[in-house]
């Protein structure tokens, strides 16, 4: 057995640790240290955490970059970073959802190197980015989603929607210094944002799973995962139930440092056209496929299934493909490419676009073919 295992960012979580915030600023960047805060547009504002926050570090070291949209391009970590470097700023804070955690990791790094985001993303047509060649600023990351996992990865997604490539930042000096993970903060997620970031991350350790890199200690956190995940999922979406939240925030927190080690693959493939092209939200892109690559992938891991039926609460493949369909459907996610608005002429832009460079670690090798009668199934 060979693998390898990188998890270097600390984790301080709990209810309530939102209140660590300023002296874990301190321990990474020295005491009054200016910061840069970075968060997504609104949900942040009208909740009341951006004044709690701002009222514990002090206003005035503080300078606030809040403009990240969903699946940002490129060019808005290039503009965080001049706002960044003209901040003065020593460390950087995330409080937000995946984007707002992917720019603010983005700018950190970016603001030590020469040159913009695209010239280091990897994507499917930059195989060999500029190298990052050293540590950017120190990033303390607080995720107000459970699914993401950017808090624990050394990724970040960017999206080119004019162009419509997927690109992304892949580092290890990417890894936040410390994630602050507190499940208060994704108490206000709708039901449909607790169900599309929940389902990223739970697709996410099945790829992790099923992945040739995986080793054994990703697959015990992976199992972790999906066992917290199918027991709380639905009721952290349906519910917004207390202890189901703060179950789904560890779950998403474990999957991303399993994931970090072996990455996800094939449902992160597909769903890159699935958003570029049909705008479908990242968790509902991954999740669609699922149990269609559980089907795939599941004879070439055989001695892996009965720990994977164990966690899923389920005895044979067919009831883990209901499970995870059920699941996914009562979270109010499609389960079908044909609820989607995917039609039998639209399978083609699929096979083309999907992201064949991260279907290499798949156990059961997937051709052109073989994921044309994939998706034909799955209208
Ligand atoms: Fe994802």
């Amino acid at each position: 057995m060979t693998f390898t295992w990188s998890s270097p960012t600390r984790i301080v979580f709990g209810e309530g640790s939102l209140a660590r915030l300023p002296a874990l600023v301190e321990e990474v960047a020295g005491p009054g240290a200016r910061i840069f805060l970075v968060t997504g547009r609104k949900s942040l504002k009208a909740s009341g955490i951006r004044e709690r926050v701002l009222d514990g570090l002090g206003a005035s070291r503080v300078s606030v970059f809040d403009d990240v949209p969903p699946f940002p391009s490129p060019d808005v970590p290039d503009r965080a970073v001049a706002a960044l470097r003209a901040s003065g700023a020593e460390a950087v804070v995330a409080i937000g959802g995946g984007s707002a955690m992917d720019v603010a990791k983005s700018a950190a790094l970016l603001a030590t190197h020469e040159g913009s985001a695209r010239e280091f993303a990897v994507g499917p047509s930059a195989p060999r980015p500029k190298p990052f060649e050293r540590p950017g600023l120190p990033v303390i990351a607080a995720p107000t989603t459970s699914g993401s996992s950017s808090e624990v990865t050394p990724f970040a997604a960017l999206w080119d929607v004019e162009a419509r490539r997927s690109l992304h930042l892949a580092t290890p000096r990417l890894f936040p210094a410390v994630a602050l993970v507190d499940p208060e903060l994704a108490l206000g997620m709708g039901p449909e944002l607790a169900a599309v970031s929940g389902v990223d991350a739970f697709t996410s350790a099945f790829e992790s799973y099923w992945s040739r890199e995986a080793g054994p200690l990703s697959d015990a956190l992976n199992l972790e995962v999906i066992r917290l995940y199918a027991s709380h999922l639905e009721r952290s979406c349906l519910e917004a139930d207390r202890a189901a939240r703060a179950a789904c925030a560890l779950a998403a927190t474990v999957s991303g440092i399993a994931y970090s080690n072996s990455r996800p693959n094939v449902c992160h493939a597909v769903s890159s056209p699935l958003t570029l092209f049909w705008g479908v939200a990242h968790g509902q892109a991954v999740g669609v496929t699922l149990p269609a690559f559980l089907l795939w992938n599941a004879p070439a891991i055989a001695d892996k299934l009965p720990a994977l039926w164990r966690a899923l609460g389920v005895g044979d493949l067919d009831q883990a493909v209901e499970r995870v369909s059920g699941l996914l459907a009562r979270c109010g996610l499609a389960t079908r490419l044909g609820g989607l608005g995917i039609g039998a002429g639209d399978v083609e832009t699929l096979v083309e676009h999907m992201r064949w460079d991260r279907t290499a670690v798949l156990p059961r090798p997937l051709g052109r073919d073989d994921a044309r009668a994939i998706f034909r199934a799955l209208l």
